[in-house]
This record gives C-alpha cells, sequence and structure tokens, in this order.
C-alpha cells in the first residue's frame, strides 16, 4: 500500500502551500524550513526576531533565504489582527490590551496568521505543549461545519521486505481526554476520510477490553453504543465494535470471537475509548512494532493546524509540513 506522502508533495507542486511555524529559530524548525526552501511546494513563514532567526540559521548552517520571518513585535498588519481577535473573542470580555499581550506570543499570533489567510497552514509544538498550540485554534479557528469536536489522529506506517508500507490509523490519541459516545462516532468519521488520504481503505474497529460483550462495563457500553451508532450514520464504512485489539487484528482470534465480521481480523482503523488507551496504544506501536508515527494530525478544525512532539527531530517536521499543507 502507497503511504500517500508522494501524492502530497505533487498536490502542493500544482496548488504550493504556505505554512507558518510557531517556533522560527528552533534548529529542527530551520533544518526542516531549509529542505522545503531547496523545493518550491511550500512557502516557510518563520515566527520570532530577525535577527535571531537568522543568526541561529548562519550558526546551524543552514540557508533559509526565501523564508518570509515575521516578528510578532514589528507586524505591519498588528492593530488589524488586535481587532479581529477582540471580535472573535468578543464573548469572553477580552480587551484590545488583553488581546495585545496574548498575540505577543507566537502560537496565537501565529494561528492569527492562518485566521487572516497570511498562511494556509500552521505547525508548531518543537516547544509548545500540545495544549499550548491546539487551544488558539479551538478559541480562534474553530470547528469545521457540521462538526462538534476537534479530535486528532496518527498514522502509523510500517515499511516492509517487499516495498509495501503496512498504513494504520489510530485515534483520538491527543485532544479530547474523555469521549463521549457521540464524540467516539464522530472521531470514526473524521478518522476514515483522515485515513484515506494516506492511501488506507478504513475497516474501523471501535476498541475496549470486551469483544462483543464478552466484558462487562460502562466503558464498554459506551464503546458498544458508539459502534452502533457509527454503523448508521456512515453505512458505506466497515465498522466493527467492540472489539478487543486481538479480535481486531488477528484473523485466528476474530475467526473465534467474531465469526462472519468484515472488520475483524484486519481492521485498520482504531478507535479508542479514551486519550489513556489512545496515547498509550500508538506510542506502543512505534516503540515496539517498529511503525512511524505522524501525527497529531489535528481532525475537524476549519483550517490545517498541527502539532509536534517536543522531542521531534528534523525530518518529522518536514514530514509534518508537507501533511499538513497538503491537507489545507
Ligand atoms: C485540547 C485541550 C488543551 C483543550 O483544553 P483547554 O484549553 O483547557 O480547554 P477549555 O475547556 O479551556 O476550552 C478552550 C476552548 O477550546 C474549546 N474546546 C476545548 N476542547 C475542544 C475540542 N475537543 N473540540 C473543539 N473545541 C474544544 C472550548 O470550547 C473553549 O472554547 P471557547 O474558549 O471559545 O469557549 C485539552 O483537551 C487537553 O489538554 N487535551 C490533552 C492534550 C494532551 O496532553 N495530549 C497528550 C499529548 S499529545
Amino acid at each position: 500500500m502507497e503511504f500517500g506522502f508522494g501524492t502530497m508533495i505533487e498536490k502542493l507542486k500544482k496548488d504550493p502551500k504556505t505554512i507558518v511555524f510557531t517556533e522560527g529559530s528552533d534548529p529542527r524548525i530551520l533544518e526542516a524550513a531549509s529542505r522545503l526552501l531547496a523545493s518550491s511546494f511550500l512557502h516557510p513563514i518563520l515566527l520570532g526576531n530577525l535577527d535571531e532567526i537568522e543568526k541561529a540559521a548562519e550558526e546551524a548552517g543552514y540557508n533559509i533565504r526565501g523564508a518570509r520571518i515575521i516578528d510578532p513585535e514589528n507586524y505591519e498588519r498588528f492593530d488589524e489582527m488586535v481587532d479581529l481577535f477582540c471580535e472573535l473573542r468578543k464573548s469572553k470580555g477580552v480587551t484590545p490590551e488583553q488581546a495585545r499581550k496574548t498575540l505577543s506570543a507566537s502560537n496565537y499570533f501565529g494561528t492569527m496568521l492562518v485566521k487572516m489567510g497570511e498562511a494556509d497552514a500552521l505547525l508548531g509544538g518543537a516547544t509548545y505543549s500540545t495544549a499550548d498550540t491546539v487551544r488558539p485554534a479551538l478559541q480562534l479557528i474553530k470547528t469545521k461545519p457540521g462538526n462538534n469536536i476537534v479530535s486528532s489522529c496518527f498514522i502509523l506506517v510500517r515499511p516492509s521486505a517487499t516495498g509495501e508500507n503496512e498504513v494504520l490509523a489510530m485515534s483520538d490519541c491527543a485532544i479530547n481526554i474523555k469521549p463521549t459516545e457521540d464524540d467516539l462516532v464522530e472521531i470514526a468519521g473524521e478518522t476514515a476520510e483522515c485515513a484515506r488520504v494516506f492511501g488506507v481503505d478504513p475497516k474501523v474497529a471501535f476498541l475496549s477490553y470486551s469483544t462483543l460483550g464478552s466484558g462487562k462495563g460502562e466503558d464498554v457500553d459506551k464503546v458498544r453504543n458508539a459502534a452502533a451508532k457509527a454503523k448508521e450514520r456512515y453505512p458505506e464504512l466497515p465498522i466493527e465494535g467492540e472489539l478487543q485489539f486481538d479480535a481486531a487484528v488477528a484473523p485466528r482470534v476474530a475467526r473465534t470471537k467474531c465469526p462472519g465480521s468484515e472488520v475483524a481480523g484486519h481492521a485498520n482503523t482504531f478507535i479508542f475509548p479514551d486519550i489513556n488507551a489512545g496515547n498509550i496504544g500508538y506510542k506502543i506501536a512505534q516503540r515496539l512494532g517498529n511503525f512511524d508515527a505522524y501525527g497529531p494530525i489535528l481532525l475537524g478544525l476549519n483550517a490545517s493546524i498541527n502539532d509536534l512532539s517536543r522531542g521531534c527531530n528534523a525530518l518529522e517536521v518536514y514530514s509534518m509540513a508537507i501533511i499538513t499543507a497538503a491537507l489545507a
């Protein structure tokens, strides 16, 4: 199965996008930006002090000529940005002074650049926490029409000896701490859509510690009900639940625990019951299963904004920038 990276780059070559990096002087961002600048399908905007960024790039040996550098402290449209911010946060009674202070931080400033159409997408989180990267997007960009929540998925890719990549989607491993039944339904629909972008033909498993009634408890009921609602809402999508992980991926176990299911034994899109399970689950696949993890990719948001892990390297920044821009 192709991992849709090449397709994404081709798409961007036809329609290049602008992406803002909130941590403009971080060496990993500078390395990724210099690599992006060497091709022409993505235009980086680096946020921060011009001298600091240029010095950091020179010291690290990265050529960032051609990158747009914006310093929140002397941005020509800052007054306009403050007005728009106050308008967007009017229900919270934000004053212009508060707005100016908030917008001096590059996570809020960068998100407003997307809101104002100066950038198509944003990638942050090399030093900001997930919460600090995501919160401005939740407050200012909001969910897209028809969605109730923003959620996230990880795309896991394991190259095989035959050259065929094994590609899986896992959700929600990063945003919603205790998703409700209805949240899980929405997460499943969004994740299946995202999985398709990466060349996955989604087979969706709602995961639990129980397979079709083998275990009891409130959490099992939540997952079972969510799976039933999802089957109704997305009749074209192969969905099964509740399933234990082995029943979801191992055909032999599936034949015993869940015979006759189109999904059980062959699932490739996993909906976890909560963030504990999801976050631990994708990291097990990454660290013990030799999968590369791309994400969290935010789902249900009105613009393409993504969060890096603070432990990321430059290659991960580069890959996430392409994914983020291609989804814009
Ligand atoms: C995402 C997260 C930061 C939001 O928390 P928060 O900022 O405390 O959220 P709040 O309840 O104060 O809400 C802030 C705004 O975001 C909105 N919001 C919160 N969660 C949302 C969601 N899942 N979808 C859409 N909007 C959401 C709220 O409605 C609120 O909007 P408003 O200010 O316009 O009223 C929080 O859910 C979180 O910490 N998740 C886990 C992150 C994490 O640690 N992940 C693991 C590492 S990858």
